[in-house]
């Protein structure tokens, strides 16, 4: 499956490379377009990286491995790019506060990534996924399984049950065991 990244940091670099190493072609992006091309080297194989626009438009599947509150701005960077495309969202509602992380309240007491799926708007198919995991624990966990060792479950949630079957598969892929966890609203 063709897997565009848009944001090559801590989660997005080792996800990609999970996602690579199972034979996935994936292309990663990021602000910096450095920082795309050192997790495409990291990742090896096929995977390249470029910029959002360009991964939004690869990706069959697009992860969003942005912070929370860059999401608004993300999706106005990428248009109508995204729309009807599946879209991984790993985020969580954390952010950066006088140097510290702080959790955000999430309007309208919504379920993080119900507000992300309204950022997003309703022609993009959100599941919420890997944002259980520290970086180091999910590509560890995640190569573990991949090399047959035992899998670590990996919760996965949405509102669009094709989206999500579909999204199984890289879930499997990556070295876990996907556990379907309901839809957006029961999401952690
Ligand atoms: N790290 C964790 O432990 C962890 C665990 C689970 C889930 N998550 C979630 O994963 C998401 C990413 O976290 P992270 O720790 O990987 O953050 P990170 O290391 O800061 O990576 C995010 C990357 O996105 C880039 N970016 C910002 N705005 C962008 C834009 N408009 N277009 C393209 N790229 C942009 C950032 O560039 P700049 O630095 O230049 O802004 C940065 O390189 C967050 O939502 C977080 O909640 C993280």
């Amino acid at each position: 499956m063709r897997v565009g990244i848009v944001g090559s940091g801590r989660l997005g670099a080792p996800l990609g490379r999970l996602l690579s190493a199972a034979g996935h072609d994936v292309l990663f992006s990021d602000a910096r377009l450095t920082l795309a091309e050192e997790a495409a080297v990291a990742a090896g194989g096929q995977a390249g990286g470029g910029s959002p626009i360009e991964a939004a438009r690869f990706g069959e599947v697009v992860v969003m491995a942005v912070w929370w509150e860059a999401f608004p701005t993300v999706v106005e960077e990428l248009g109508p790019v995204l729309a009807g495309k599946i879209v991984i969202d790993p985020s969580n509602p954390i952010t950066e506060r006088d140097g510290a992380e702080a959790v955000v309240a999430v309007p309208g007491g919504l379920t993080s990534p119900q507000y992300q799926q309204h950022v997003l708007g309703p022609g993009v198919r959100l599941v919420r996924t890997f944002n259980t995991k520290y970086p180091n624990e999910l590509l560890e966990l995640g190569m573990a399984g991949q090399r047959g060792g035992p899998r670590a479950d990996m919760p996965y949630w949405g509102d669009d049950d094709a989206a999500k079957k579909a999204v199984v598969p890289l879930i499997e892929d990556a070295g876990f065991t996907a556990i379907d966890g309901g839809g957006l609203a029961d999401a952690l």
